[in-house]
């Protein structure tokens, strides 16, 4: 342990599996008190567990859910204190054409987990983050500045979270709030798992990374507990890209 993040009090939505868990995991071990919130409880108690000691919580929480939001912030601040670092990383990708069946569902929930849950987990925490004077991390990914094919709402759900951050470390910096996102390259979780399955994509994807393999919830890990961490105390605004080399090509 570090102590990088000693004192902190970290929430990581989605922190039941993948880059969440990764990133729990991490600030866990540079100090922080997590609460792993996931719509899956079963995943975010896994991840505590896999955390140990006293240090770690998990709580049930649909980001999409405005109230559930306010009242897990509440809950938070009664038993355990002021959150100081938000990490807003439950999302989902839907990968199919607008001409399919589901698209007006594939929008919605994305448009609705992707976008929204990032407001309103934000917006249920930013008393707390203005007491702490703490920091907001989001995960957008290397579709904030391009497009993979066939999946219109998932890029656009991650250019909005780019313009989000942007626009609101600009309005939060006067109260010392520092507001970044990562963009994760191809990162190997149940997410990608069937696009890594099949030897064919994978080689194909691999053309596209430089270093030559794709990445692990370990690879945004580091940069998270960076941006959390006052080693990044000048840097807000940015979305910081972990992609291997991914955008270069
Ligand atoms: N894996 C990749 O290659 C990759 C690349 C770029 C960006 N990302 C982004 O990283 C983030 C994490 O993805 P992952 O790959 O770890 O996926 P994952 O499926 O392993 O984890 C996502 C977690 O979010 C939770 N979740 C889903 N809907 C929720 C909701 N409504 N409320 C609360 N929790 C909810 C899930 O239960 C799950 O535990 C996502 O925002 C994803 O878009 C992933």
């Amino acid at each position: 342990m570090t102590g990088l993040l000693d004192g902190h009090i970290a929430l990581i939505t989605g922190g039941g599996s993948g880059i969440g868990r990764g990133i729990a995991l991490a600030f866990a071990e540079h100090g922080a008190t997590i609460i792993a919130a996931d719509i899956n409880l079963a995943g975010a108690a896994e991840t505590v567990a896999m955390i140990g000691g006293n240090a770690a919580r998990a709580e049930a929480l649909d980001v999409t859910d405005r109230a559930a939001c306010n009242a897990l912030a509440a809950k938070v601040k009664a038993e355990v204190g002021n959150l100081s670092i938000l990490v807003n990383n439950a999302g989902i990708v839907r990968r199919a054409t607008l001409d399919t069946e589901n698209a007006l569902n594939d929008w919605d929930d994305t448009i609705g987990i992707n976008v929204n849950g990032v407001f309103n987990s934000t917006y249920a925490f930013l008393d707390q983050l203005k007491v702490t004077k703490g920091r907001i991390i989001s995960i957008g990914s290397i579709q904030s500045f391009v497009h993979l094919r066939n999946c219109v709402a998932y890029t656009t759900s991650k250019h909005a979270v780019k313009g989000f951050t942007v626009a609101l470390a600009n309005e939060l910096a006067p109260h010392g709030i520092r507001v970044n996102a990562i963009g994760p390259g191809v990162i190997r979780t149940p997410v990608s798992e069937k696009l890594i399955q099949s030897p064919e994509r994978l080689a194909q994807l691999l053309t596209h990374i430089p270093m030559g393999r794709y990445g692990t919830p370990e690879d945004i890990a580091g940069p998270a507990v960076f941006l959390a961490s006052d080693l990044a105390r000048y840097v807000t605004g940015h979305t910081l890209v972990s992609d291997g080399g991914y955008l270069t090509v």
